[in-house]
Parts: structure tokens; C-alpha cells; sequence
């Protein structure tokens, strides 16, 4: 159907700088290709626990098809409190929780309550493309802070220079373990950031959703030091291998949740009743948690075997501390190409679909995502075949 021609200028003009989902866009082009192994999304290849699957069918005989209370049942808001101490040792009630529509509505609540149009927010790199896509929806100023010469760890002192030269800066994203690079941050590089951050006036949005993926230390949450500037967000989706069930949180001081709440409240007005259910036996239940463990130690092997194979090829890889991500640089006879061609040519001549760096800033033209949530057949395949095409 074609749009009335007169309408066709008028949208939001923001959206003229968005397309849409660099990851998505070239999942689509490597889709196209036939016989592809893609490891291009980052999704757990697992099916949702049994357990969790069985309380939503619970939940829907139970009729539980009614609007919830909006900011999430309480039993849920209090599994995640609960949750929250156990893990990371963080205090939050029930009511400094929100339940979202997965981390993708808690980056977009959070980001809407915090700015106002010309507001500058600082963004940690490479970062997941919704930050930027939000922050151009609100019509901030984004300025980012690059960490590509230093194994993708953001230094204390570039936090510092950056939160000086953006003295009015309203907040700051950092997401870790990180996705594109699978880099994390020890509990002494947490303390250290966090000494920094403490020391301005801005929201720190701590971006956690892999924070229960670790494979070399224990995740610590920026929440543990300044809590009353953090804004924590997290999920169910990859922990729990629950994307497609949309349930994520916000853990933050309850003056923050009641302005985020607002946002929340008249964008989705809550997350479906029955998946709330369903989400607190994912929290709640030891087999569930056992099911967790094995799919990180499934991670940690895929890791294991691809790391060290890849790196004998050539590749330079950082030491990898949590999620299901390989970022590895660009091998130096095909730099020239830059990451978009590259990883073009590795979808058409070894059938190996990848995500190009730039889709995570443009400062990381030299690298490509590898995400390692598939099989391990299909691992072994890849690897093979990228090994036939570097040598060939
Ligand atoms: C860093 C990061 N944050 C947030 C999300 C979105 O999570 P959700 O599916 O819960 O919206 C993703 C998904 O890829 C992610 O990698």
C-alpha cells in the first residue's frame, strides 16, 4: 500500500538518522546465502528450561491473561531483589524493581527519563547499537569512548578525561561483559571505574544482561559501589535463554524507578502476566539454575575450542571473560577491505556469516563479532572452513 504522498516527509525527524539494526541487516544478507553457517545473532542456540515453560502453560490454564501490575508482579520484583543479593551482593526491594520488555525497553525507559533534547550522554565502546539508536531517538548528543587500543577495557583515566570534557553530560552506558568484544572487568577494575564515576553528577546505565555468563571471575556490578547513581539493567534473555519471552529489569534508587516508571508506564504499560509467572520459576528454580550452568559450560567449551584454533590461524582475540562473543581483528592481508567487505567476502567464499566490528562503533572497521551460541558441529565447520580460506 502506498503511503498518502504529503504524509511522506513528516515523521520524527530523528529517524532520518536510523536504519535499522546493523546486526539484523546483516544477518539478512548472510541469510541469503545458501548453505551459510551463520554465527552472526547473539542468541542462545538452547531452548527455554522445561521448568519455565511449563509454569507459563500453568499460568495460562490459570487464566493468569490479565493486565499485571505495571512496574511487575510482586512476586517476580521480589525473586529478582532476591536474585540481585544472592549473585552480586546489591540491596534493592521489590519497589526499586521495573520489570521490562526484556533489556531493550530498560535501555529505552532509562535513556527517555534521563535526557532532554541536546543532552549530551557518553557511550563506552563497542556497545550494543540500541544506545545509540535510543539516543537518537531522544536527540542526544553521543559521544563515545573507544577503547580499541586498550584489549577493549575502558581505562579509569579516559573515563575521567571523557566525564571532564563532557562536564554536562546527563549519563553514561557501559555494558560488559561486553558485547561485541566478551571482555569483563575484574572486581578491582569495577571499583576503580566506579571510584571515577562516583565522583560526577551523572546516571551511570550499567548495561549487566551478560553478567551471569562469566567464564574466569565473578561478575561484580557496578551497582555494588555507587548504586545511587546506577541504573541496572538486566534480563532473562541470554542467562536463561529466554529472548523471545521479552522479560528484562531496571534495579535502580527508587526516585529513579518512579521517573523511568513513567516512561515504562506509557510506552508497554507492563510485561505479559503469565510470563512473569513463568519468569519467577526461571529465577526460583535450582533445576533451572543447573540447566544455566550447563549451557555456560557448553559457552566455555565452544569458546575453548575456537579460541586457541582461531588465534593458530592468525587472529588476534582478546582474552575472553563472559557471554558468546569472539571480536577478533581482521587478519593483516584483508584490513585493507575494511570490516563490511571482509566480512562479505567470508559470507561468500567460506559460507561463514559474522557480524562487521562497525556495526559496534566506527572505530572498529580492523574487527568482526563472532558469536559462538551455536552448535558445535557447526563450530567445528566453521572453523574448518574459515581455516580453507585464509590458507587458501
Ligand atoms: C548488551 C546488550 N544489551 C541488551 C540487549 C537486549 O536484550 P533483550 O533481548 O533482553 O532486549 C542485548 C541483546 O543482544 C545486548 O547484547
Amino acid at each position: 500500500m502506498e503511503i498518502k504522498k504529503s504524509l511522506e516527509n513528516k515523521f520524527n525527524t530523528s529517524l532520518a538518522n536510523l536504519t535499522g539494526s546493523p546486526i539484523r541487516e546483516f544477518d539478512r544478507y548472510a541469510s541469503s546465502i545458501e548453505g551459510i553457517i551463520k554465527l552472526t545473532l547473539g542468541e542462545p542456540d538452547f531452548d527455554t528450561a522445561e521448568e519455565v515453560k511449563e509454569a507459563a502453560k500453568r499460568a495460562l490454564d490459570n487464566n493468569r491473561t490479565h493486565y499485571s501490575v505495571n512496574n511487575g508482579i510482586a512476586e517476580l520484583r521480589t525473586a529478582w531483589a532476591k536474585n540481585l543479593e544472592k549473585r552480586y551482593n546489591l540491596n534493592y526491594s521489590p519497589d526499586e524493581i521495573i520489570v521490562t520488555i526484556g533489556a531493550s525497553a530498560a535501555i529505552e525507559h532509562t535513556i527517555s527519563a534521563v535526557t532532554n533534547e541536546g543532552d549530551t550522554i557518553i557511550v563506552v565502546t563497542p556497545y550494543f547499537s540500541a544506545y545509540e539508536g535510543v539516543g537518537i531517538l531522544n536527540k542526544c548528543n553521543i559521544k563515545f569512548i573507544d577503547t580499541v587500543d586498550n584489549g577493549f577495557k575502558v581505562l579509569p583515566s579516559d573515563l575521567e578525561k571523557a566525564l571532564e570534557e563532557n562536564k554536562d553530560a546527563k549519563a553514561i552506558l557501559i555494558n560488559y561483559p561486553n558485547n561485541p568484544s566478551g571482555v569483563s572487568y575484574t572486581r578491582e577494575e569495577v571499583k576503580a571505574i566506579a571510584d571515577v564515576l562516583g565522583k560526577y553528577d551523572i546516571f551511570v546505565i550499567s548495561d549487566e544482561i551478560y553478567g551471569d555468563i562469566t567464564y574466569n571471575y565473578k561478575h561484580t556490578s557496578l551497582a555494588e559501589f555507587i548504586p545511587e547513581q546506577t541504573v541496572l539493567i538486566s534480563g532473562l534473555s541470554k542467562s536463561h535463554a529466554m529472548t523471545g519471552w521479552r522479560v528484562g529489569f531496571i534495579a535502580a534508587p527508587l526516585a529513579m524507578v518512579r521517573k523511568i516508571g513513567v516512561f515504562h508506564l506509557f510506552t508497554v504499560s507492563g510485561a505479559a502476566t503469565f510470563i512473569q509467572d513463568a519468569a519467577v520459576v526461571a529465577l526460583n528454580d535450582e533445576n533451572v539454575d543447573k540447566y544455566n550452568k550447563h549451557m555456560i559450560e557448553t559457552y566455555r567449551e565452544r569458546k575453548d575450542y575456537m579460541v586457541p584454533k582461531l588465534r593458530e590461524l592468525g587472529f588476534e582475540i582478546p582474552e575472553i571473560d563472559g557471554a558468546f562473543y569472539i571480536f577478533a581483528k581482521i587478519p593483516a592481508k584483508y584490513r585493507d577491505l575494511g570490516a563490511m567487505e571482509f566480512c562479505k567476502l567470508l559470507a561468500k567464499e567460506a559460507r561463514v556469516g559474522v557480524i562487521p566490528g562497525t556495526a559496534f562503533g566506527s572505530a572498529y572497521n580492523d574487527f568482526f563479532r563472532i558469536s559462538y551460541a551455536t552448535s558445535i558441529e557447526n563450530i567445528k565447520e566453521a572453523v574448518e572452513r574459515i581455516s580453507q580460506f585464509m590458507n587458501k
